[in-house]
């Protein structure tokens, strides 16, 4: 344990820990729900190779800055600008993290509510009659469209997060995280296998993998470079506050390369299940943010044992999305028990309440309540959520890391903490390029971009 590290600071027990729990940070919604509704919204094959680049150019560079300035500082991310930094101004951009995520947290818990919602189903045997493409439309509108069930699963999840997080960092994430991700990432390989393998798959892959450049719009750019952040945790301090649980002993390089390749490896066997069986069922791809739930029942119904199938796939997308929640809750918590003094008990209770109350406009957004449900800017006020928070502030925030860990704290004193005790970052140098330069240019970029050309979704 550092020095600077107050006693009570929950810490992660192994190396092996804490890459499953940022890992588990990482895998969720925003790989199986997330990344194929964006991709599908945006023409496909265009927006998988720049959201390819944007992990590449700007996601890992970020993601080493997070981890190294959490890590430095043993701090949330308020506290990690301010004694990094030792000014009144850097911990806001801190403080936009903390908003970002609960922001966040109080949409993504909608949708994760959905996903116990289909458990639920599944368990009691919805998907034994026949389903077609129709049915599994009918479904799912049923369900989201359903005032109670939408507020009361969202207040379900809400209240699991809750209970995991109260624990701390240590006892509950790790745990639950180092069994069940390597049994989610087999079965989306068996998935993947039976989609690909059905009528009509080549046209697909064709979506996923024919780059068409005609396509490229502002927003399609922008929900690329959204979608690479969001998808691992960055551009709001969630990686930064699980790097600040960190012991000065691991191995940053091997941890950070390790969470980005499952987390992007993930997200395109997720494309690999849904598109060949979106296009094998007639479905459209640029349905919106039903996507995955119309398409995996009609996936399920094509196998032998689907609803076997089809629980596990729930139960195991349920426990990856908690492992999400669990990170943007602690981002908040952490502020609040560093920054402010409060228990995590009352911390924990608080937020989670908190949340839910802003979780409801986008559980009735969905069919429930008219004037939620369309003619915002990006379709629904979910819509709006996810477009404003998960794209536009993780981007700011990805910018405000970059250009303090270029240009404040300086990356000779980023490096050396990633480095620590001997283990080296390959091309550091070029990490020092892009932190400092490519994605400060690529962010303001493509925000000038859509300023101009007024295509923000
Ligand atoms: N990365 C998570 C996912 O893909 C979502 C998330 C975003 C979690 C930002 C924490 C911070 O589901």
């Amino acid at each position: 344990m550092s020095q600077q590290q107050a006693p009570e600071r929950g810490h992660f027990g192994t190396a092996l820990g804490f890459v499953l729990a940022s890992a588990g940070s990482a895998i969720g919604l925003g790989n199986i729900w997330r990344f194929p509704y964006m991709a599908g919204e945006s023409g496909g094959g265009a927006f998988v190779l720049i959201y390819l680049v944007f992990v590449l150019a700007i996601g890992v560079p970020v993601l080493f800055a997070e981890l190294a300035v959490g890590r430095a500082a043993q701090r949330n991310p308020v506290g990690a600008y301010r004694i990094l930094s030792g000014s009144r101004i850097w911990p806001w951009a801190g403080g936009l993290g903390v908003l970002t995520g609960f922001s966040i947290l109080a949409f993504y818990s909608v949708v994760a509510g959905w996903t116990l919602g289909y458990l639920f189903r599944a368990l009691t045997g919805a998907f034994h009659e026949p389903i077609d493409a129709a049915g599994s439309e009918a479904l799912f509108l049923g369900l989201i469209g359903d005032p109670l069930q939408a507020i009361g699963l969202s207040a379900l999840f809400l209240l699991l997060t809750v209970l995991v997080v109260r624990g701390g960092v240590q006892r509950g994430i790790e745990r639950a995280a180092r069994v069940l991700m390597p049994l989610f990432l087999l079965l989306l390989v068996l998935l993947a296998v039976r989609s690909l393998t059905l009528p009509g798959a080549s046209e697909g892959l064709a979506f996923l993998f024919v780059f068409d450049f005609s396509e490229v719009t502002g927003g399609v750019v922008i929900a690329a470079l959204g979608q690479a952040l969001f998808s691992l945790s960055l551009g709001m301090g969630a990686i930064l506050t699980y790097g600040s649980y960190l012991s000065k002993r691991e191995n940053l390089p091997v941890a950070g390369a390790t969470v980005a390749l499952f987390d992007t490896g993930i997200a395109l066997l997720a494309g690999l299940v849904i598109f060949p069986a979106l296009f094998s069922a007639g479905l459209e791809p640029g349905a919106g943010a039903g996507l995955v739930f119309v398409v995996m029942p009609t996936l399920f119904e094509a196998m032998p044992a689907g609803t076997l199938f089809g629980i596990a796939f729930y139960a195991l997308l349920a426990i990856a999305a908690l492992t999400s929640t669990m990170s943007l809750l602690e981002v908040v918590v952490a502020w609040l028990v560093d920054e402010r003094g409060w228990g995590r008990e009352t911390a924990v209770w608080t937020l989670g309440a908190a949340c839910f109350v802003l979780a409801v406009p986008s559980a009735l957004s969905q069919g429930a309540v008219g004037f939620l449900s369309e003619g915002l800017p990006g379709g629904s006020w979910l819509d709006l959520q996810n477009i404003l928070f998960g794209n536009y502030a993780l981007a700011f925030g990805a910018l405000l890391i970059c250009l303090f860990v270029g240009w404040r704290w300086g990356t000779a004193s980023a490096l050396s903490e990633i480095e620590g005790v001997g283990h080296r970052l390959p091309a550091a140098a070029l990490w020092g390029f892009l932190v400092r330069y490519v994605c400060p240019v690529a962010v303001v970029g493509v925000m000038a971009y859509l300023l101009i050309t007024g295509q923000y979704d």
